[in-house]
């Protein structure tokens, strides 16, 4: 489970990329992060790996208290999570079975439990049979489907991925929200920070808004439920992907509105939750 209560970041340079963010995030969820460039997505992912520390607010993350933690206490936080990043960040010169082999044995892995695990998530991840390849022999979508098998290899509570389709061919992207949805299915939490506008609406699940460092929105359906006077931010840019939307059209965005948004909005607030939060300040 993920709680950030009221998380501020001035970063060195003075920049406030986080004014003041709650949410939370329960175990076997899928939450999809959205907002312009530089609107502090990937704070909250570095905040949430404890890469970075929050200048004010509080944050839980499976159990720790990132607000005081100690940097003995990092490793067990990450061993929680799975890291997607967007340049893949494979090990060139290992095959896709030593990638995966080589984070089993950090965190002291038996070979015959790699035996077993490396086998399965490959399978899951639909790269049977290329363990003997290197990274630089894989297309782009299948390194990024192999650093996926590495970020659940040691089976987390929870998967983030930063822009994960980024680096991938965009008729390739569908599949890999998939797979990341698939994952999610047999039980892992998955955090997607993604500008995948189409892909975010075709999956249909909670999404989390954030501009300028600020929520603006947290429900449930899509990328486009911004309210009407939102509708014309040039940040949310409805042509990129090609989708042909009306430019002018008030209506359209009221239909939006009154369909998925208003049936399945989710009070995701963080205060109606006694849990783990407070158990660890004892
Ligand atoms: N290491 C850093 N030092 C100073 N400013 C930073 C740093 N990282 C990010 N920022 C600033 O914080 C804001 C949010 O950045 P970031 O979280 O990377 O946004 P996003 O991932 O949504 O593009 C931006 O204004 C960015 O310039
Ligand atoms: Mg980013």
């Amino acid at each position: 489970m993920v709680r950030f209560i009221d998380v501020t970041k001035v970063y060195e340079n003075g920049a406030e990329a986080l004014k003041g963010v709650s949410f939370q995030i329960n175990d076997g969820e899928f939450v999809f992060l959205v907002g312009p460039s530089g609107s502090g997505k990937s704070t909250v992912t570095r905040l949430m790996t404890a890469e970075i520390a929050p200048t004010g607010g509080r944050i839980m993350v499976n159990g720790h208290n990132l607000n005081n933690i100690k940097r003995s206490q990092v490793p067990y936080l990450r061993r929680t999570l799975g890291v997607v990043f967007q340049d893949f960040r494979l090990m060139r010169n290992k095959t896709a079975w030593e990638n995966l082999a080589f984070v089993m044995r950090v965190v002291g892995s038996s070979p015959h439990a790699m035996r077993k695990r490396i086998p399965y998530v490959l399978d899951l991840v639909g790269l049977s049979g290329r363990e003997k390849e290197f990274p630089s022999q894989l297309s782009g979508g299948e390194q990024q489907r192999l650093a996926i098998a590495r970020a659940l290899v040691n089976n987390p509570e929870m998967i983030i991925a930063d822009e994960p389709t980024a680096n991938v061919d965009p008729s390739l992207s569908v599949e890999i929200m998939e797979l990341l949805a698939q994952i999610n299915d047999l039980d892992t939490t998955v955090l997607v920070v993604t500008h995948e506008k189409s892909l975010v609406d075709r999956l249909g699940k909670r999404v989390i808004a954030i501009e300028d460092g600020r929520i603006l929105r947290d429900e449930m359906g899509g990328y486009y439920h911004t309210a009407p006077e939102e509708e014309t931010d040039e940040d949310f840019d409805r042509g990129e992907l090609g989708v042909d939307e009306p430019e002018d059209d008030a209506d359209e965005a009221d239909d939006f509105e009154d369909g998925a948004a208003a049936e399945g909005v989710e009070e995701n607030g963080a205060e109606d939750q006694a849990d783990e939060g407070e158990a660890d300040e004892g």
